[in-house]
């Protein structure tokens, strides 16, 4: 069905042993977004440096902490930090988030994430929903982890993300009163942030916002059957797009601006 290199299989399983539990939603939280987690119940906290063979977080505002969290009598399960291509790990570690959730029996993952926004309506601070994926530099290596016939046998972009779990997500911020903008996210490898000509192309191919995770770990789950949704956190203009320099601490002082209405809609979305 879906591959998975042996030694990835043995994390999970050990991972697995340390809990019985079943979260309803699992959540990535992308750069700078982590703090989320103080806003929860925790029930258990594991450090990913203390897993054997766990790929280490390099990037400052990804703790590598996997967290079973419980809000309002919801159990989730977090990800306090992502495993990114650009890092240099291959597909097989960078979806190890994803086939835990899965393995845990979670219906839901939500991928939250740091963008550069390319659309003149997103501005720094906003909150962004994807409406669509565009992945199409990843998917090559991704036929190593989702064989052919698998993908071939399910019209598995049908609703994807969930247009279920989308409209949670919408209803959700309007509870709150939190704008949220909807649009396409476009991944694209790094590390290094993208040129003026990449995201002119990128806008022309209809690309609202551009991040460096997200398409491949939502392709991989979307595939595992569960219902997918992504916010991105607009942290800065896309090259070209304002002509300020991009630096990753920009991308974390934004994140944490939004923090306390990233936190909000959340905390809205779980009860939901
Ligand atoms: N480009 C790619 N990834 C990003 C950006 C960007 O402008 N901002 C935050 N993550």
């Amino acid at each position: 069905m879906v591959n998975l290199n042996i030694k990835y299989k043995n994390i999970v399983e050990r991972l697995l042993d340390e809990f019985s539990y079943k979260p309803e939603l699992a959540i990535v939280l992308g750069s700078g977004l982590g703090d989320f987690v103080f806003s929860i119940n925790v029930i258990k906290s594991i450090d990913t440096c203390s897993i054997q063979d766990y790929p280490e977080s390099t990037i400052p505002g990804h703790e590598g902490k996997i967290i079973f969290g419980e809000y309002c009598g919801k159990k989730i399960l977090l990800f306090q930090g992502r495993i990114h291509f650009y890092e240099g790990y291959s597909l097989n570690e960078c979806i190890l988030p994803v086939f835990v959730s899965y393995k845990l029996n979670a219906q839901k993952i939500l991928f939250t994430n740091a963008a550069g926004g390319i659309n003149s309506d997103l501005n720094p601070g906003d909150l962004m929903l994807a409406t669509s994926f565009n992945g199409i530099n990843i998917k090559k290596e991704l036929a190593s982890l989702i064989p052919l016939p698998s993908i071939a046998a399910k019209n598995n972009f049908l609703d994807f993300p969930s247009s279920a779990f989308n409209k949670i997500i919408i209803s959700a911020a309007e509870a709150e009163h939190i704008k949220i903008k909807e649009g396409v996210y476009w991944f694209t490898k790094g590390p290094s942030y993208e040129t003026p000509a990449e995201i002119n192309m990128i806008n022309k191919f209809g690309g609202d916002a551009v991040g460096m995770s997200t398409v491949h770990e939502a392709i991989y789950a979307g595939n595992l059957g569960l219902k997918v949704s992504s916010i991105s956190c607009i942290t800065n203009y896309a090259a070209g797009i304002s002509h300020k320099k991009l630096n990753h601490s920009e991308v974390t002082e934004t994140a944490n601006l939004v923090k306390d209405k990233f936190e909000k809609l959340v905390k809205r979305v779980i009860v939901s």
